[in-house]
């Protein structure tokens, strides 16, 4: 894997702004080069603000008829739960596209967790067309970073973190909702990019383990991604960036 690309901007704002505008710049690319964009969304708040200016100021930059969206994990809660992060997505972005019910692959948090998960590979091989012990590559995967280093619903100290063959697994977390979904390290590490989106001092702890701390994947497990063949973009705000050493490329 080559480094990390770690761009930081001034505040949040230009934080959401310009993960927009690279989530635009990937979905033409990926359109042009094999005719759909595969995107595989992240839950929880700080997205949303992103979410939002793609339905809105970047709305005519994507050819969303191309969109095929996935998610990189979900609380086990139904699709209209405040909770959700299909629910998310729905209110900030998808419900404003007018898509096709075809594009959308949620992970199905009303279901039995296990069963939950089964069903979304299932989605996944079918959609992928894959082979015994093939991965999806997503064009893009974004995630989060919780202040404990998770990322997606991967945990300090879940085995779920060292999974290898599963593509998506059912967990318990130390979180609220405890019962998730979420994709593998190795589901994610075959992306052609993935990209990090952090924002706020309260993530600078985490920011730094994560990127300048000892190798401890139970501990950071967000260190577990590191796409074999792909690029790793970390956009960040200066907040979150705040406790790095190292110099990063501050966007102007
Ligand atoms: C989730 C996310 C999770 C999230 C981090 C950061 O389902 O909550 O997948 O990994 O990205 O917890 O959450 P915030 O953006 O709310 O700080």
């Amino acid at each position: 894997m080559t480094e990390p690309k770690i761009i930081v901007l001034n505040d949040a704002d230009e934080l959401y702004v310009r993960a927009a505008e690279e989530i635009a710049h990937i979905a033409g690319e990926s359109i042009c080069t094999h005719g759909e964009f595969t995107l595989c969304l992240s839950g929880g708040s700080t997205p949303a603000a992103t979410y939002d200016l793609l339905a809105t100021r970047f709305h005519l930059s994507v050819d969303w008829k191309e969109l095929q969206c996935f998610w990189g994990d979900e609380r086990c809660v139904p699709p209209d739960d405040p909770e959700s992060n299909f629910a998310m997505a729905n209110r900030t972005i998808l419900s404003r596209l007018a898509l096709k019910p075809a594009q959308i692959h949620r992970i199905r948090g009303e279901d039995d967790p296990p069963e939950a998960a089964r069903e979304y590979e299932q989605m996944l091989r079918d959609h992928f067309n894959l082979g015994q012990g093939e991965f999806p590559r997503f064009d893009l995967v974004m995630l989060g970073l919780g202040d404990n280093s998770h990322t997606a619903s991967l945990f300090p100290g879940d085995p779920a973190v060292h999974e290898t063959s599963r593509m998506a697994v059912a967990v318990q977390v130390d979180a609220e909702p405890p019962r998730r979904i979420t994709l593998t390290p190795p589901v994610i590490n075959n992306a052609q990019r993935v990209m990090f989106l952090v924002a706020g001092q309260s993530k600078a702890p985490a920011v730094k383990d994560v990127l300048e701390g000892p190798r401890d994947v139970d501990k950071y497990p967000a260190q577990i991604i590191a796409p074999e063949n792909g690029e790793l973009i970390w956009l960040l705000d200066r907040a979150a960036a705040s406790l790095l050493s190292k110099p990063s490329l501050l966007s102007k």
